[in-house]
């Protein structure tokens, strides 16, 4: 079942929407050659606690930390640890926290340092295909019509989209119906009303859309090592079109 929110629901989900929008603005200054993905993960704890907000990663399906890293071929889902970022990294940071019951789920890739050609394009292109699925969101649309729009401009641009994970509603829970798929046919899928709130997350590799998931259980690689960007954004659709919940003050 997919829960539609209320005006009241929806301005209750603000808060933990926009502290997680903010906290990506806290850590991009952090975000440089030397820094562990450790240290982004106690920033992020920290802020997070300090503003009345949980992690919702922490604990959640037995994750042990409060914020996903993903570095350079890792797709999504990078457990923070004693690594050093590198000059030329791209890393994503998914912050997903909660205020008052509610979830605001948000995620961004970052360039450390100086970036090279194929990190910018696979960076560039998934900020684009998040845009371009946004775009599509409005009552009437269906959800194959994000899907397609975003696998059509990517593949367009010879990078790959990732098939097994995918955006989703979002709320009191962290993940609730609908998945949101990154590809698909338009005029398919569930009809969008107002009222419904859900993520849009694409992971655009550089390379072919194979994934496999390390001995940890959690992180998630590209097959082929090549490099993959993801960015993420909670929206609600209105009346007229959608509202990213997701910004920062
Ligand atoms: N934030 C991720 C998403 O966009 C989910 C992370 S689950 C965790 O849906 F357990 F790894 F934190
Ligand atoms: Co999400
Ligand atoms: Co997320």
């Amino acid at each position: 079942m997919i829960h539609i929110k209320t005006r009241e629901e929806i301005e209750a989900m603000r808060p933990a929407c926009r502290h997680a929008a903010n906290t990506l603005v806290m850590i991009e200054p952090y975000i440089k050659p030397g820094i562990t993905t450790d240290e982004i993960n106690d920033l992020v704890h920290e802020y997070t606690i300090r503003h009345g907000a949980i992690p919702a990663p922490l604990n959640y399906h037995g994750f042990p930390k409060s914020v996903c890293t993903s570095v350079n071929h890792v797709v999504c889902h990078g457990i923070p640890g004693d690594k050093k970022l590198r000059d030329g990294d791209i890393i994503n940071v998914d912050v997903t926290s909660i205020i008052d019951g509610w979830h605001g789920d948000t995620s961004k890739t970052f360039y450390v340092g100086t970036p090279k050609v194929r990190a910018r394009k696979v960076v560039e292109v998934a900020r684009r295909a998040l845009e371009i699925g946004i775009e599509q969101v409005r009552p009437g649309a269906r959800l194959g019509d994000i899907g397609h729009a975003i696998q059509q401009y990517v593949e367009g641009e010879r990078c790959s989209v990732v098939r097994e994970y995918c955006g989703h509603g979002i709320g009191r829970a962290f993940h609730e119906e609908p998945q949101v798929l990154h590809f698909g046919k338009p005029g398919t899928g569930v009809e969008l009303k107002e009222g419904m709130v859900f993520t849009i997350e694409p992971m655009v590799n550089l390379g072919k859309p194979g994934v496999k998931v390390l001995r940890d259980g959690w992180t998630v690689v590209t097959r082929d090592k090549s490099l993959s960007a993801q960015f993420e954004h909670t929206v609600a659709v209105t009346a007229d079109g959608c509202e990213i919940l997701t910004l920062p003050d």
